[in-house]
């Protein structure tokens, strides 16, 4: 055992690593009930769920996010394993499931296969509200469409999701990023551009500018850079009649499932596969880190891996970030309604509860028990704090008279029940 750190003799707690969470209470809740409600939209979208290794080739995510990308150059949490791979812990989920995608020849099997996936993800970011370095995501991805209306179901399942979630306030921006042929044009241009404004720029966008990665540059949120790329040169000026045909489509068909969203033509986004389509979901209860979640197409992905020449659109949301934004929508949904709690006086008493809360915990009937008090009124108050619909009395007379107390806790009103059968008769209730 290592000996614990300790200062002036006294034991220093061990604490989670900066940007870690525990996530337990409400948040667990509500946590839960994201999850399963995406599970729920996305089935009915025609998504599977996939689960892809947490660890990866750290190779993996350079080749499909650019090694000149923010994840990739500064936020990875990569190391050499035992064996001396070069791996890293997944700071996304769509690299994971266009290898497994081709890995499990999918390709050749399904050609389009649609995928969700929940899990943790890890980037080394400075950790603010809202941005962390463990955080969760949901996503789904389409992998084998080049349709336009591909792109719209994909918002559509995101926005659906959204508002099953309680969550209606938000925004979505979209903007087209044309081919990677043209969105290479269009960089060259914005370099172009700020040749001459390069000294307003802010130190993060003068790095971006030497590291060549010039449309980054468009999504910072300094006012002054903003300023700057307000008046330089807009993606759609450059963008051949295919790719706006392909755009305009995308639109009409969001118009015909009446999903609202504005057009940006700046939005660009952090990761380097995107092509043609892409958008990003925004909330007034998120601070400055406002993307709830954030996705598009990347043609040239699949591809590059080494597969057939095949499109694909998808998204992430971040959960932590969700969460914001569900707080109030569940949260008073009280813990333990309808389930019982048994309270009991006596040994022998509180031996035949304890089987009695077994027996229903087996049928599925939510109930509990403190076994930390023999106290009637502590088991009361403990009963009460529970939240619990009904107690069940269960003392001395009782147990002679082979029954037990039914007490409504909303109302207070009291019945006796007979042990024979009692199982039945409270299931009747829940
Ligand atoms: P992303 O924009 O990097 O895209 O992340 C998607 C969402 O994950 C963000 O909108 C945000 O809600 C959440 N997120 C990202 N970083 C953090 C962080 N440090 N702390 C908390 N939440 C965070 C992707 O990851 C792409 N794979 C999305 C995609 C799927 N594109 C196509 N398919």
């Amino acid at each position: 055992l290592c000996p614990p750190i300790c200062l002036k003799g006294v034991i220093m707690p061990l604490q989670c690593l900066t940007g870690f969470h525990d996530i337990y209470g409400d948040k667990a809740r509500l946590f839960n009930k994201a999850e399963s409600t995406a599970r729920e939209v996305f089935r009915n979208f025609g998504f599977e769920e996939i689960k892809t290794p947490i660890l990866e080739k750290k190779e993996l995510f350079a080749r499909a996010l650019g090694s000149e990308t923010d994840v990739v150059q500064k936020e990875m949490y990569g190391f050499l394993d035992r064996s001396k791979v070069s791996v890293a812990l997944r700071p996304e989920g769509t690299a994971g499931v266009v290898r497994a995608y081709l890995e499990n020849n999918f390709d050749k099997t399904k050609g389009l296969a649609k995928f969700y996936y929940m899990g943790p993800m890890f980037r080394s970011e400075r950790p603010q509200a809202g941005r962390l370095r463990q955080f969760h995501q949901i996503g789904a991805e389409q992998l084998g469409t080049d349709s336009p209306y591909a792109d719209a179901e994909t918002i559509h399942c995101l926005a659906v999701f959204l508002e099953r979630v309680g969550v209606g306030d938000y925004k979505i921006k979209l903007n087209n990023l044309g081919t990677f042929e043209e969105r290479d044009i269009y960089s060259k241009a914005i370099h172009q551009y700020l040749m001459d404004h390069h000294d307003l720029l802010c130190e993060d966008c003068k790095s971006r500018y030497r590291r060549k990665n010039f449309l980054r540059i468009l999504d910072c949120k300094n006012e002054v850079c903003r300023n700057v790329i307000r008046k330089g040169p807009v993606i759609s000026d450059i963008l051949t009649t295919k790719s706006r045909d392909y755009f305009t489509q995308v639109k009409m068909a969001l118009d015909g499932a009446h999903i609202k969203y504005n057009e940006d033509p700046f939005l660009i986004r952090g990761l380097d596969y995107y092509t043609k389509t892409v958008f990003e979901v925004t909330h007034p209860k998120l601070g400055a880190q406002d993307a709830v979640a954030a996705g598009g197409r990347y043609d040239g992905l699949i591809e590059s891996f080494g597969g057939p020449k095949a499109g694909a659109v998808g998204f992430a949301l971040g959960v932590e970030r969700l969460l914001m934004c569900m707080v109030g929508a569940y949260c008073n949904t009280p813990l333990h309604e309808n389930s019982f709690f048994i309270v009991a006086l006596g040994e022998a008493a509180f031996r035949e509860a304890f089987k009695l809360l077994s027996e229903l915990r087996q049928k599925g009937v939510k109930a509990s028990m403190d076994f930390s008090t023999k106290s009637m009124k502590s088991q009361m108050r403990s009963a009460d704090k529970s939240q619990s619909r009904y107690a069940i009395i269960l003392g001395e007379d009782e147990l002679k008279k082979k029954s037990v107390v039914l007490k409504d806790m909303r109302d207070g009103s009291q019945k006796e029940l007979s042990l024979d059968n009692l199982i039945t008769t409270l299931k009747v209730l829940v």
